[in-house]
C-alpha cells in the first residue's frame, strides 16, 4: 500500500488460490490502494482470505455483484459488512429496492459493530457487454437514488457519469488496458489515463497485471501512466 495513499489502482486478485493471491498482492502493494477479491479467488478460499488481507492492513473491494431478492441481497450486504470489506458491489440492474435494502443492512450493520460502512457501488453494465450511455446513466441514477456510493461504469460512460451525477458520486472502471496489454474479453476497455482523465475515480486492473511477467513491474507501469501529465512550461 502506498503510504501516501494517493493510489488509485484496485488490483484484481483473480487468481484461484489463496497463496497466488497473496503472492500478487506482495509483489504489488506498494502500487495498489485495494486488493479486489471477485467470485472465483472467493468461492476458492472464503471469507478467511479476506479476513487475512485486512489484518494485513490491506484496503480490499469484495467484488461479489450480489443480485438477488432485497432480503437475501441486505443479508449478504450485512456479511460483507461483517467482514470489514472497504467495498462491495450490487448489480443496478437488481432495482431500487434492492440496492436500498443493501444499504440499509450494512449501514445497521457497521453501526452495530462499531466500525466504518464499507462504499457500496452498484454495476452498471459489465465492460465486456455493448450498451449506451443513457442505459448506464439510468442505472447510475437508480444507485445514487437509493444511496448507493458509486458506480462501476467503463471509462467510456465514465465522463457522462461525473457530468450527471457531481463530484461526490464514486466511478470505479474496470476494463483497463494499458497499450503496452492484451484487449481480452473486454470491449469497452481505456487506457488508465483516459480512464482517470473520464473522471473515474478508481480503476480496477486484472489480466494486464496478473498475466505480465512481472506484475510488479506492471503495477508500477500503470501507476506511473496515471499520474497527471507534467504541463511544459
Ligand atoms: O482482467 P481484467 O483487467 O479485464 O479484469 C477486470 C476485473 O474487473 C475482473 O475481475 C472483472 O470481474 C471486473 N469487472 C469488470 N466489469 C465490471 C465489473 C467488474 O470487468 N463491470
Amino acid at each position: 500500500m502506498r503510504a501516501d495513499g494517493v493510489s488509485r489502482l484496485m488490483v484484481a486478485l483473480d487468481v484461484p488460490t489463496r497463496e497466488q493471491a497473496l503472492d500478487l498482492a506482495a509483489q504489488t502493494g506498494d502500487c495498489a490502494s485495494h486488493f479486489k477479491v471477485g467470485g472465483r479467488l472467493f468461492t476458492a478460499e472464503g471469507p478467511d482470505l479476506v479476513r487475512e488481507l485486512k489484518n494485513a492492513g490491506s484496503g480490499v473491494f469484495l467484488d461479489l455483484k450480489f443480485h438477488d431478492i432485497p432480503n437475501t441481497v441486505a443479508e449478504a450486504a450485512q456479511a460483507a459488512t461483517g467482514l470489514g470489506v472497504d467495498f462491495f458491489d450490487v448489480h443496478a440492474s437488481g432495482g431500487e429496492e434492492m440496492m436500498k435494502a443493501a444499504v440499509e443492512a450494512s449501514s445497521e450493520e457497521a453501526s452495530r459493530l462499531g466500525i466504518p460502512a464499507p462504499r457500496i457501488l452498484a454495476i452498471t453494465v459489465l465492460t465486456s457487454m455493448s450498451s449506451t450511455v443513457d442505459e448506464v446513466l439510468a442505472l447510475a441514477e437508480r444507485a445514487r437514488n437509493a444511496g448507493v456510493d458509486g458506480v462501476v461504469s467503463s471509462a467510456w460512460e465514465a465522463k457522462a457519469v461525473r457530468e450527471a451525477l457531481g463530484a461526490d458520486f464514486l466511478i470505479v472502471t474496470p476494463g483497463i488496458r494499458p497499450s503496452w496489454a492484451a484487449k481480452n474479453d473486454q470491449r469497452r476497455v481505456a487506457t488508465p489515463e483516459v480512464a482517470i482523465a473520464n473522471g473515474a475515480d478508481f480503476i480496477v486492473v486484472g489480466r494486464p497485471i496478473t498475466k505480465a511477467d512481472s506484475p510488479g513491474s506492471a503495477a508500477r507501469m500503470i501507476l506511473d501512466e496515471m499520474a497527471p501529465a507534467e504541463v511544459p512550461q
